[in-house]
């Protein structure tokens, strides 16, 4: 029998103008994993950093306690004694030291006063082992993951027999092996007792982890069940605050003429000039609807957008119409100057202006728009800017704030904006959802359907079928490069439909 260990009651935590934390009551029970589900700005962060000790006693309002007695930390330092640690989202260890300096920050083993370095080397060495970790004490923390930095705060703490284990977010980074060595840990842990607070967007994950399910919404724990009983269909109707049957905007769009007419595309491989990656595939894009291109990784989608864009390295032969009219897009811009909008795949790589504002990263594609004779005309872009931050709801601090700071759903707005900014009449979307969380998705989603409302064109390129089904006027399905099938998304289509002109490829007999 599991007993509550962590009782936390009426816990409030504001900053300048927001309420984090709005009286959040929460039973945290031992030996088992309880997830905490919320979107971006839901509180989870600020809720977990109270009983961490990181926002220390007299910074909040109301009171936690462990196994009964009040919990009124002043540091970290004083939660781990206590037995609660958290993993961070943002961890900070100290790149330049090494992994045992990290493991005993603030607590090093001292003898007359003077850090003991063969102590400290021989209690790290013995955590590494304990965890089953293969490495060595002495390498600077630069040198190694992202993951094994997780797993070693985690070994740190089963070290010092933590009794609430607190993952803020700790797979979001991680590949899914790393991921998985993770999950062991966690049920490693859980089996010795420990309670593990769970946080993470990925709903999948969350239901095969957890015990327990708590969603958080505007700084308000809104519910906690079972996981067995909370389906990921009522864990997201509790995140955003409305019935999922109305997760996808109603499709009341009616496509008008067509914009762009690809006669014919083919794309050929970087490295084996000879090898095509789009075969030689035709399809029209109408003004007013979403045309979703659905594919197993490595059907040539993306490919396809960079081939029609210009912004493929390596051959491409296109025969392309937009409106009737002949055009060749040699490059990005090229494609710019004829209306059509790529948004990356890869939002970190090829999306993201880092160390610019989220102002300027709104505005990269459209500067021309707002500049005379070469002169940006910096009120005119601002205006804009500001414009796009309250249409989309993008939660930026300022306009001058830098992009990366932003959490990745809003980064995603951020260069959606970017792509509405320039008035371009094509967008084409490649996997515009992927890695976001749920509220923001809700909110493209949303965005999308505007935009074809006011005639837009849109090339919605996406691996989620559940997505694809919900967002889409039809369906292009592509597989090895060729297109399989283009359908009218109606109620004669499914899941199974679709997976099977993915997979398997050819007309049904
Ligand atoms: N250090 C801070 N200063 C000011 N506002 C903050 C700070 N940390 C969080 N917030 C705000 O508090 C709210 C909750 O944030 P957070 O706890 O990080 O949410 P979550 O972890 O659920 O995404 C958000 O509106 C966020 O902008
Ligand atoms: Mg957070």
């Amino acid at each position: 029998m599991s007993e509550v260990i962590l009782k936390i009651k009426n816990l409030s935590k504001s900053f300048p103008g927001v309420l984090a934390v709005n009286k959040a009551n929460l039973e945290i029970e031992s030996g088992k994993v309880h997830s905490l589900v919320g979107g971006n700005g839901a509180g989870k962060s600020t809720l977990m950093k109270i009983l961490a000790g990181i926002y220390s006693y007299g910074n909040y309002e109301g009171s936690f306690f462990l196994n009964d007695a009040e919990c009124q930390f002043k540091s970290i330092v004083e939660a781990e004694n206590c037995g609660i640690s958290m993993v961070p989202q943002d961890l900070n260890m100290v790149n330049e030291m090494s992994i045992a300096d990290n493991l005993f920050i603030n607590k090093q083993p001292r003898s007359k006063g003077i850090i003991n370095d063969h102590k400290m080397l021989q209690q790290s060495q013995q955590i590494l082992d304990e965890f089953g970790l293969n490495i060595n004490p002495t390498t600077l923390v630069k040198e190694i993951g992202i993951a094994q930095k997780q797993l070693l705060v985690i070994a740190r703490a089963m070290h010092n027999k933590t009794k609430v284990l607190i993952l803020d977010e700790p797979t979001s980074t991680l590949s899914s092996e790393e991921s998985q060595l993770l999950f062991q840990k966690i049920v490693e842990a859980k089996s010795k007792g420990v309670a593990c607070i769970y946080i993470s967007h990925r709903l999948d994950e969350v239901k095969a982890i957890s015990d327990t399910i708590t969603v958080m919404r505007d700084g308000c724990i809104i519910e906690t069940d079972n996981a067995p009983d909370m389906s990921e269909k009522r864990i997201v109707s509790l995140m955003v605050g409305r019935d999922v049957d109305d997760f996808y905007p109603p499709k009341d769009r009616t496509p008008a003429s067509c914009l762009l007419k690809v006669n014919s595309l083919s794309v050929y491989n970087q490295k084996f000039p000879d090898k095509k990656v789009v075969d030689d595939i035709q399809f029209d894009l109408y003004a007013g609807e979403i045309l979703a291109v659905y594919g197993l990784v490595g059907a040539g989608r993306t490919e396809m957008a960079m081939g029609i864009i210009g912004g493929w390295r390596g051959g491409v032969s296109c025969d392309m119409e937009i409106s009737g009219k002949k055009i060749i897009n040699r490059n990005p811009s090229s494609a710019l100057n004829h209306g059509i909008a790529l948004l990356p795949e890869d939002r970190k790589r090829e999306g993201a202006i880092d160390r610019q504002s989220v102002s300027r990263n709104i505005s990269a594609s459209s500067l021309p728009l707002f500049s005379k004779f070469g002169v940006i005309d910096e009120q005119k872009e601002r205006n804009n800017n500001q414009k796009m931050v309250d249409a989309l709801s993008i939660k930026t601090p300022s306009m001058d704030t830098a992009f990366e700071t932003l959490s990745g759903g809003n980064q995603q707005k951020a260069i959606l904006s970017r792509l509405i900014s320039t008035k371009s009449k094509i967008l084409i979307l490649d996997e515009a959802t992927q890695g976001i969380d749920v509220e923001a998705k809700y909110q493209i989603y949303g965005i999308l359907d505007l935009l074809a409302l006011d005639g837009k064109a849109i090339l919605f390129i996406s691996s989620d079928i559940a997505e694809v089904m919900g967002i889409a006027d039809r369906i292009m399905i592509m597989r090895h490069g060729k297109v399989v099938k283009t359908v009218v998304n109606d109620d004669s289509i499914n899941k199974e439909k679709i997976l099977w002109y993915a997979t398997i490829g050819t007309e049904e007999s």
